[in-house]
């Protein structure tokens, strides 16, 4: 009897590979919610450790609760000096993401934890990590521009500190609002692909370490967390406001992808677009002349893809669009966007291995087979 066909959904779309209660993606109405809460209201009243305790614990911490995290986060940050070294050796050499990656799977080695799977050490492992990708991230851009590593300050809370490791100086209170947002609103998102990812590779029951690195390597490509720096490189080609028409109108043409537009769920407008979108708004008093390129080109760009692609084809500006204006306003190099975005991620990705791990399964699809069989093999020789 012949065997069925197959149904292939590329990409996974439409596919549902897990239950999950951490995060809600309404890609019909635009809404986004972290164990319940939108998006919105996190990001106007929360700070990134109280997310990380309610995308890893299920609920908002309690006073003490908090002050716990905050202290198990901050008493993580500072690296090993092997971690420092690789750094130093990547610095010019590796983009930041490759940098993040390998220093990131090297933490292992520094963990005497790694190998307990247990669900409490696994929950102390994820709060070492999420500080510590952190420090890493910093670390590189502060090596990048000519540094020397900083000591974290335990005084001062994970975004700023993050700030201060990254510049050797406390952020002013314009940069940390913006970062301290970023860092909420990057946190977490469902089952994208670095998510995915990172859950193929814990689904083996390998380490914890092992999992986050897989979702870095995923989060690196353009057509997900990569998008960030894509989009403003993009911004920075096109070069000033007059110009954008013409490159949108050309990219369109030429069916080329327009960075920063898109998504496989939302088909109505982003609402982390939306949020740093009003963001720049926000930050045009006083902005430099690069912002006010950046943001008349961002403005010009959104119109047209909007009347063009939004309502009739479903494609609206994604988190990634407005991201880069805004982290230049907030002093952060174009190659350490995407590296931030994985800073922040690590939550979302530590939280849905401690969720996946509950009720763990292999993860193991099936590829149709599209090849011969039982092909002669043919020695070197007679093979001319
Ligand atoms: N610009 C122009 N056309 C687009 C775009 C875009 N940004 N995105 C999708 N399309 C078109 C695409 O050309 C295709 O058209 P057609 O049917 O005529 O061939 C159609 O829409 C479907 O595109 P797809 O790539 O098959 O859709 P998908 O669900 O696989 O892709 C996406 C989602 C995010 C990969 C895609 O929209 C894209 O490549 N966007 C640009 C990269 C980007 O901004 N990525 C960040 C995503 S959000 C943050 C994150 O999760 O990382």
């Amino acid at each position: 009897m012949a065997d069925s066909e197959p149904t292939i959904s590329k990409g996974l779309e439409g596919v549902y590979i897990a239950e999950s209660s951490i995060c809600k993606v309404d890609g019909q109405n635009g809404r986004l919610y972290y164990r319940g809460y939108p998006i919105d209201a996190l990001a106007k009243h929360s700070d990134f450790e109280e997310v990380t305790y309610l995308l890893l614990n299920g609920r908002l911490p309690k006073g003490k609760e908090l002050e716990d995290i905050k202290k198990q986060l901050a008493s993580a940050r500072d690296l090993p000096q092997g971690i420092i070294d690789i750094i130093l050796e990547q610095s010019g050499k590796a983009d930041p993401m490759d940098t993040l990656r390998t220093a990131t799977s090297a933490l292992s080695a520094y963990d005497p934890e790694t190998p307990d799977m247990s669900p409490a050490a696994n929950m102390r492992k994820s709060l070492r990590i999420i500080s510590r990708v952190s420090s890493i991230v910093a670390t590189i851009g502060r090596v990048a521009a000519g540094g020397k590593y900083v000591k974290p300050d335990d005084s001062l809370g994970h975004v700023a500190n993050f700030m201060y490791m990254l510049n050797h100086k406390a952020p002013d209170k314009r940069q940390l609002d913006i970062m301290r947002d970023m860092f909420i609103i990057h946190a977490e998102h469902s089952s994208n692909a670095s998510t995915f990812g990172t859950m193929v590779a814990g689904s083996t029951l390998a380490d914890i370490y092992s999992a986050i690195t897989a979702g870095i390597s995923v989060l690196k490509g353009p057509l997900h967390g990569g998008a960030d720096e894509a989009a403003l490189r993009m911004m920075k080609q096109i070069g000033s406001p007059e110009n954008t028409e013409k490159y949108i109108e050309s990219a369109l043409a030429g069916k080329q992808k327009v960075m920063g537009f898109g998504h496989r769920v939302y088909k109505a407008y982003d609402p982390r677009a939306k949020i740093i979108k009003a963001y720049l708004i926000s930050l045009q008093p006083g902005a430099s002349q690069e912002l006010k390129t950046y943001t008349a080109i961002a403005l010009k760009a959104e119109k047209m893809m909007v009347e063009r692609l939004g309502a009739s084809h479903g494609i609206w500006p994604n988190v990634d669009f407005f991201a880069g204006p805004v982290y230049t306003a907030a002093g952060i190099p174009v190659n350490l966007f995407t590296p931030i975005f994985a800073a922040s991620r690590s939550a979302g990705w530590a939280a849905h291995m401690l969720e996946y791990w509950q009720n763990n399964r292999l993860f193991r699809p099936l590829e149709k087979y599209t090849g011969q069989v039982d092909l002669k093999y043919v020695p070197i020789k007679e093979r001319e």
